[in-house]
């Protein structure tokens, strides 16, 4: 049985999610018990998952088709799940992870559109059964507004190339789950700035940790 805690962070292309969660990074490690946290990116946090990474994002030789994309994500998610995750959650610790199956949702099923996002439950259920975070911080911004953050220098991954009308649809498909799944979310209006956020992200993360 799962007994730590699992803490999700979503949300679209630069809505924030990697600067907030290097800066609970930052937090946890003033802790005393800060060997207790363990942090995870999807995709990736594996050797494999780092690999499937970078031909999602970053090779260009050979493009996946959409449902290949579902499936390597879903490779990417099962794999950090097994190896990483589950064993972490099982020894107590918490788990703080930069993205998980909302993104899959958001990204391939209502933006893609290949499955429904029932499907893309169904097909999540199969692969790591009931898991899913206790708590799932969801920095929610539009697309118009996330991507005027963007660094003009550094290139577009595959997926961030694709235009707004899919990033919008990305948005959708948040705004699908923070519904489906009310008590699971905590909405934040990722317009703030970095510290406002911040601040908020600790005292919920502070609550939830106490009531554990
Ligand atoms: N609240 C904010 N206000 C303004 N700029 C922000 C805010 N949060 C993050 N940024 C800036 O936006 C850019 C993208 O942030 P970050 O990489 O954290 O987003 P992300 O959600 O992890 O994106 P991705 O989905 O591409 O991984 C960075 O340059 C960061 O400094
Ligand atoms: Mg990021």
């Amino acid at each position: 049985m799962k007994q730590g805690l699992f803490i999700s962070f979503e949300g679209g292309e630069a809505s924030g999610k990697t600067t907030q969660i290097q800066m609970l990074k930052d937090y946890v490690e003033s802790l005393k018990n800060k060997d207790d946290f363990v942090f995870v990116k999807e995709p990736g946090g594996t050797i494999l998952g780092e690999k499937i990474r970078n031909l999602l994002m970053h090779d260009e030789s050979d493009p996946p088709v959409a449902k290949a994309e579902l499936f390597l994500y879903c490779a990417s998610r099962v794999h950090l799940v097994e190896k990483v995750i589950l064993p972490a959650l099982k020894s107590g610790k918490t788990v703080i992870a930069d993205r998980f199956f909302d993104s899959t949702v958001a990204y391939q099923g209502m933006a893609r559109n290949i499955f429904s996002s029932d499907e893309i439950l169904k097909l999540t259920k199969m692969l790591i059964g009931d898991l899913k975070p206790d708590l799932t911080f969801y920095l929610k911004v539009s697309p118009e507004i996330a991507f005027k953050r963007k660094n003009p220098n550094i290139a577009l991954d595959r997926i961030e190339k694709e235009g707004l009308k899919f990033h919008k649809k990305v948005s959708k498909g948040f705004d699908f789950m923070t519904k489906l799944d009310k008590d699971r979310f905590f909405i934040i209006d990722a317009t703030k700035t970095i510290d406002e956020i911040h601040e908020i992200v600790i005292k919920k993360f502070k609550e939830i940790h106490n009531t554990q």
